[in-house]
């Protein structure tokens, strides 16, 4: 195992009825912003719960941060949060929001210069005001987490930062709030936790039988979980097992003393950027593409996850069976594994390989991930399925 530090001050707070809690959570002279997407908290009654739980605060509410949230709108929230001098903001939705909320309580208190440099990584978070979220979509980790993804659309850009200023003091995580999800973000939602496990267990290095053997649990209960909520998305134990898989996929304990990779990621943030595909189906593309095409460097991990996790152990070739039946998974749940089920013409992608190798990004647990690589990964994406 390689030497790290852990450190994950983020307060869970896990269970019905929990939004609550907030009135004890939230310090009662706060001056509010309380951050939503597009609607869909006022449709399932979370958007009441909080106002309800916020008693008399003062408080101002932000609605419009979209499906990867924008930087111009999330400025326009510092703007407001300047300007009224509010000291706490709440978000209220899934990762979209959470993630705008760490950049807005960076960018409110960000003194040096253009703000958009704490996401390309140019400008350094030395403060940032507090904020908790109300989780309402189980996927991205990011409610205990220190990280976020910011798009800037203007200039067709999609990149991620992190800082431990950055880790919201407290989230709560009410199941309930997530049966209002239609199936197809729910699916999203378990792919994208699937796939953190993965950009974190399936790399080489030196032995980490603990860590690995978290990270087969959570994908075992992923696998055995996630198609249940396309049958019974208001069975709240599921919910509540596939909600608390997503948070442990990404708050840092498997990936303590490990190797990690996060290729897919970078990669399916481009073919976000460029084609307006969710998250999640950027990754079910990508993922099995890079397993096939990193193959060499994995097969010993990929052997293990075959035979631990997807009980392939027994196929000839093992390594590839496992990718086979991760796809399938992938495709169980509902999402297109191919470039072609979204659409997206082979040659529209042969320009991402170029765009992050001119930012000089090497990727992959070994930096061995280039732009001929990554057109190599992208040209079997293309591959019809079947
Ligand atoms: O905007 P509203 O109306 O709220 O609708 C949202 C949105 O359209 C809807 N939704 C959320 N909760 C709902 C609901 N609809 C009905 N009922 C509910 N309870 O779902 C749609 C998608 O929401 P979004 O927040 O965008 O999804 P997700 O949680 O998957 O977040 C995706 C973003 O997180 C980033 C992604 O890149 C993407 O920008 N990631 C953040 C990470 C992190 N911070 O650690 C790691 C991830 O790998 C990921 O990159
Ligand atoms: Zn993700």
């Amino acid at each position: 195992m390689r030497s790290f530090a852990f450190c994950n001050p983020v307060h869970i707070v896990f269970g019905k009825g929990k939004i609550a809690e907030l009135d004890r959570l939230i310090p009662e002279d706060a001056f509010v912003l309380v951050l939503m997407g597009g609607g869909s908290v006022k449709k399932n009654g979370v958007y009441d719960q909080v106002v309800q739980a916020l008693k008399s605060r003062k408080r101002e509410d932000f609605w419009g941060i979209e499906a990867n949230p924008d930087y111009d709108t999330c400025m326009r929230a510092v703007e407001r949060i300047r300007s009224e001098k509010m000291n706490f903001v709440l978000a209220v939705g899934g990762g979209s929001v959470v993630d705008a909320a760490k950049f807005i309580v960076a960018a409110a208190c960000y003194e040096d210069g253009d703000p958009w440099d704490i996401v390309t990584g140019k400008g350094r978070i030395k403060a940032a005001l507090s904020f908790g979220a109300v989780l309402t979509l189980a996927a991205t980790g990011s409610e205990m987490n220190a990280g976020s993804v910011i798009s800037r659309r203007s200039i067709g850009a999609k990149l991620p930062f992190s800082s431990d200023k950055v880790f919201p003091k407290f989230s709560i995580l009410d199941p309930e709030t997530t049966y209002s999800l239609p199936a197809h973000i729910s699916a999203c939602g378990v792919v994208d936790a699937y796939v953190h496990v993965l950009e974190q267990y399936l790399s080489h290095d030196l032995p980490a039988p603990l860590q690995d053997r978290q990270a087969e649990a959570i994908l075992l209960t992923l696998l055995e979980e996630g198609p249940k909520v396309l049958e019974s998305p208001e069975d709240y134990h599921v919910r509540a097992n596939i909600m608390w898989c997503a948070t442990q996929a990404l708050n840092g304990l498997i990936g303590c003393g490990v190797l990690q990779d996060w290729a897919t990621h970078m990669i399916g943030h481009e073919l976000t950027a460029a084609f307006g595909i969710a998250h999640a189906e950027s990754l079910a593309v990508v993922l099995p593409a890079l397993l096939r095409e990193r193959r060499e460097k994995k097969e010993a991990k990929l052997v293990q996850y075959g035979r631990r996790v997807l009980g392939v152990g027994e196929a000839e070739d093992v390594a590839e069976a496992a990718v086979a039946a991760t796809e399938v998974f992938f495709r169980k749940m509902g999402l297109g594994t191919r470039l072609s089920d979204y659409g997206i013409p082979a040659e529209a992608t042969f320009m991402l390989g170029d765009i992050l190798d001119n930012r000089g990004f090497r990727l992959g647990e070994d930096r061995a991930v280039n732009g001929v690589m990554i057109q190599k990964i992208l040209g079997r994406a293309a591959e019809p399925w079947n």
